[in-house]
């Protein structure tokens, strides 16, 4: 069922909303059951460096993160980061946004977000070793025609033709080069379309191999995952254009610029010697799904060769190959350019609209790279001011982005130089590692990490540590804070989430508008709990009695303690989510009273503004 459906019916109102409420929340993520299975024959490990080479709008990134997280080797103690990564690519600038923007609801360290022509992938080089970086697994879910989404997406049948796998052949054999090179030797490569045409299927996977000469080849995947349903693999299959079914012509291959070599079919004995039946066909009728095809590649030795001993690509071959440079270092340009193919009329045809918006990758603009923070001042401060334990380093962990700085203000008082970067992210170690290996800054890095600390504005920034922890890094702050952690009642928690701002000093110019003139709103063992920390950035988190510990800190929230108030720094999507997730632990005449006081209190108009409290905006 689609999403106008769901929204349609009455009698699914309620699923409709939770779905909605858990994908905010980032606990769902919805996909369509046949598109889950590419990233389950890649076998991601917790320690893996792994590149998604097409990967808007992230429903397999989602996957892939979720293996490096779950299948974790720290035996899944409480913040620690884990050692990989997962590198997510699209051509498409406005894709690579909407990517960056579902999966940070993953909150992932461990995610690095780029923007590139997969074909022409740079990979990043260190320079003092000379070495360049390799993945252990790649995942090339190309750009296809997307037949096999017949099922769902029926004004495919009336642009559908057979002739239109030949438009998009050579740039997926383009990119599944790119991603064959810059795989690791011994690593695990999967190829998938959402289409059944074996142009775009087989026969990519066959020019594949057949340019590797033994260095690439298809694993046997029949004992894994055996309850999913396939067919195996073509072996042979016929081109036909516009004009009908094509030999195999010297006249027509090549010069033509429309047919190439590589779409025709292998001889048996070749489509045997690469086991094309290994690939993998999934059609509707085996799961009540779409199609999808599937290809597992290994890499047994190096490929390519050293580029001096690259030979020139035979013009038979398809143009793009020319331009994927597999040998060499990828795209010539500093990180802020890039030279992306313009759309063939079969991918503007694409059902998930990927091919039409690659125009607007031409919108580039220059985006500032990504460093590791050094200043002894900013993390000495952190340091300091919440107590890190050991097991979280701050140098090699923070990140910011260059050009993204402000003045501090109050640097008088606090000793920093100004300016300051506003925001600072964790990243994994295995994240750290690419970003410090681009030292030529080609990556042009969209994102990376998750943002762990914000500089507050200027009022905030004259307290002793001006940054604040975000809502959405807290996860992996928590477990490592020695300060600033306050347990607090979870009645007192769920009514600040509520309304916001408590007191707990009597306002000087009267009160709180709900409450009796003068009264402070928290009760006497929250406030003894503030009273103890700091002014600046605190972490509440709510006593629940006989539940565990866990999922107390699964709750817990970021706060702003003032000089006689505190504020809740949770923005306003995810205040609703939070606030429902607290209030199951109130018991219901707590509720009630709450829910009365804050309509009363909105009835009387907004809160009222305490002359010495500065004005904090979540996010
Ligand atoms: C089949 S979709 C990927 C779906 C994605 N893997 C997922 O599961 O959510 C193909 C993607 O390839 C991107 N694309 C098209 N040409 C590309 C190229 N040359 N390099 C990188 N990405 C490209 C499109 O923007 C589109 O987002």
């Amino acid at each position: 069922m689609r999403g106008p459906q769901l929204r349609r019916l009455p009698a699914l109102a309620r699923l409709h909303e939770w779905l909605v409420q858990g994908n905010l929340y980032g606990s769902i993520v919805r996909q369509e059951a046949v598109s889950m299975v590419p990233p389950l024959f890649l076998d991601v490990q917790p320690h893996q460096v792994v590149l998604d080479m097409c990967a808007a709008p992230g429903s397999k990134t989602s996957q892939l993160l979720e293996a490096l997280h779950t299948s974790s080797s720290d035996g899944g103690v409480p913040g620690a980061l884990p050692p990989g990564c997962v590198i997510a690519n699209d051509a498409d600038l406005a894709r690579c946004n909407m990517l960056t923007h579902q999966l940070k609801r993953s909150a992932s360290p461990a995610l690095v977000v780029i923007n590139h022509d997969a074909a022409r992938l740079p990979a990043p080089r260190n320079v003092a070793s000379g070495q360049q970086l390799r993945f252990d697994r790649v995942l090339a879910d190309v750009p296809c025609t997307g037949d096999g989404t017949l099922r769902k997406a029926p004004d495919l049948w009336r642009k559908w033709h057979v002739h239109m796998g030949i438009g998009i052949h050579n740039l997926q054999v383009s990119i599944a080069r790119r991603g064959a090179a810059l795989l690791q030797t011994g690593g695990r490569m999967v190829y998938s379309t959402c289409s059944m045409n074996p142009l775009e299927d087989e026969a990519v996977v066959a020019a594949l191999l057949r340019a590797s000469e033994g260095a690439l080849r298809l694993v046997d995947t029949t004992g894994q995952l055996p309850e999913l349903r396939r067919s195996p693999g073509m072996s042979t299959w016929l081109v036909m254009d516009k004009s009908g079914v094509r030999e195999l012509d010297a006249g027509l291959v090549g010069s033509a610029r429309t047919l190439a070599r590589s779409m025709f079919p292998p001889s048996s004995e070749e489509a045997d010697a690469m086991h094309l039946y290994r690939c993998m066909r999934f059609l509707p009728h085996h799961g009540d799904t779409g199609g999808f095809f599937v290809a597992v590649i290994e890499k047994v030795s190096d490929w390519p060769p050293p580029p001096a001993h690259t030979a020139a690509h035979p013009s038979s071959e398809p143009k793009a190959d020319a331009g994927a440079a597999e040998d060499g270092d990828g795209e010539d340009e500093p990180a802020g350019g890039g030279d992306v193919q313009q759309p063939t009329p079969q991918e503007q045809h694409r059902p998930d609209g990927a091919g039409s918006s690659r125009q607007r990758t031409a919108q580039r603009t220059a985006i500032d790279p990504v460093n590791a923070v050094t200043d002894d001042w900013i993390l000495n401060t952190l340091q300091s001011f919440y107590g890190f334990g050991p097991n979280f380093p701050l140098r090699g962990t923070l990140y910011m982005r260059m050009g993204d700085f402000d003045t501090l203000d109050g640097a008088a008082a606090t000793g920093a130089q100004a300016p300051k970067p506003k925001r600072l992210y964790a990243v994994s170690p295995g994240a750290a590692s690419l970003l410090a290996s681009d030292e030529k800054r080609r990556l042009k890095v969209m994102s990376a990490g998750v943002k762990l600390f914000e500089k507050g504005h200027d009022a905030v920034s004259k307290a002793t540590c001006p940054y604040r922890i975000t809502q959405e890094g807290l996860h992996w702050v928590l477990p490592h804070l020695g300060k600033q952690l306050a347990r607090v009642n979870v009645n007192q928690l769920a009514r600040l989430v509520r309304r916001r701002v408590l007191f707990f000093e009597t306002p000087r110019n009267g009160g709180d508008s709900a409450g009796a003139a003068g009264a402070p709103m928290m009760d006497a063992d929250s406030i003894t709990a503030l009273l103890a920390l700091t002014q600046g950035c605190v972490v509440l988190v709510p006593l629940l009695g006989s539940s565990s510990e866990a999922e107390a800190d699964d709750l817990a929230v970021v706060a702003w303690k003032g000089a006689i108030s505190v504020a809740v720094m949770v923005n306003k999507q995810e205040s609703p989510i939070l606030q429902a997730r607290l209030d199951k632990f109130l018991d219901p005449g707590e509720l009630d009273r709450q829910k009365a006081e804050a309509a009363a209190h909105k009835s009387k108009g907004t809160q009222q503004h305490v002359a010495d409290e500065p004005v904090l905006a979540a996010d």
